[in-house]
């Protein structure tokens, strides 16, 4: 199963420490806000999973899931919402969190979309940030790292679905899905 990966980008201990930090960074910036962190499914729920419990605020969860990559690696640029969120967002304090942007063409959707439900505030946390694949402008306020342009899996990131429980963040093969 293992055998086009290549090497590791971010360690298990790299990726924990960064999301410590940004943890706390939110909890000081939302501290006496009620927050609704919005985790986008499926390549967000384990960095959302351990951000919330290194946020020290109360908070509540809610998820969204978009249609962005089937079996192959690149964007299509149409997003489709799959689940939409289970509450009213109408002045609540709204975090949106994915776990990479790359082209930007899905949280660019996505805010545009959820600024239309009227939030009280609404920003983004993103793992991983591929600047030089940006075909829009997208703001980010809150990004733990910034990587090359290389396809990644792992820490919830997935290749055709698979490689999401790898605890690690690393490079697939290029040969796997320039195919
Ligand atoms: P964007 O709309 O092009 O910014 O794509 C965002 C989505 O594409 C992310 O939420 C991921 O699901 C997927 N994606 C982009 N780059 C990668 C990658 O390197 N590995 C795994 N998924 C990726």
């Amino acid at each position: 199963m293992y055998a086009h990966l290549g090497k590791i980008l971010l360690t298990e201990q790299e990726i924990m420490n960064k999301v410590v930090g940004l943890g706390q960074t939110i909890s000081r910036d939302y501290k006496n806000k009620e927050l609704l962190v919005v985790g986008i499914l499926k390549g967000a729920i384990i960095f959302m999973s351990d951000l919330v419990r290194n946020i020290t605020i109360p908070v509540e969860f809610d998820f969204m899931a978009v249609s962005s990559y089937g079996t192959s690696s690149r964007s299509s640029g149409v997003v489709r919402i799959l689940k939409d969120l289970e509450q009213n967002i109408k002045d609540r304090h709204v975090l949106l969190v994915e776990d990479i942007v790359d082209t930007g063409l899905t949280l660019k959707y996505l805010l545009e979309n959820l600024q239309t439900r009227e939030p009280a505030s609404l920003k983004t946390c993103t793992l991983l940030d591929k600047p030089e694949r940006r075909l829009v402008k997208v703001n980010v306020d809150y990004n733990g790292f910034a990587i090359p342009d290389e396809f990644v899996v792992g820490y919830g990131l997935d290749y055709d679905q698979k490689f999401r429980n790898l605890r690690d963040i690393l490079m697939l093969s290029p040969e796997v899905y320039e195919k």
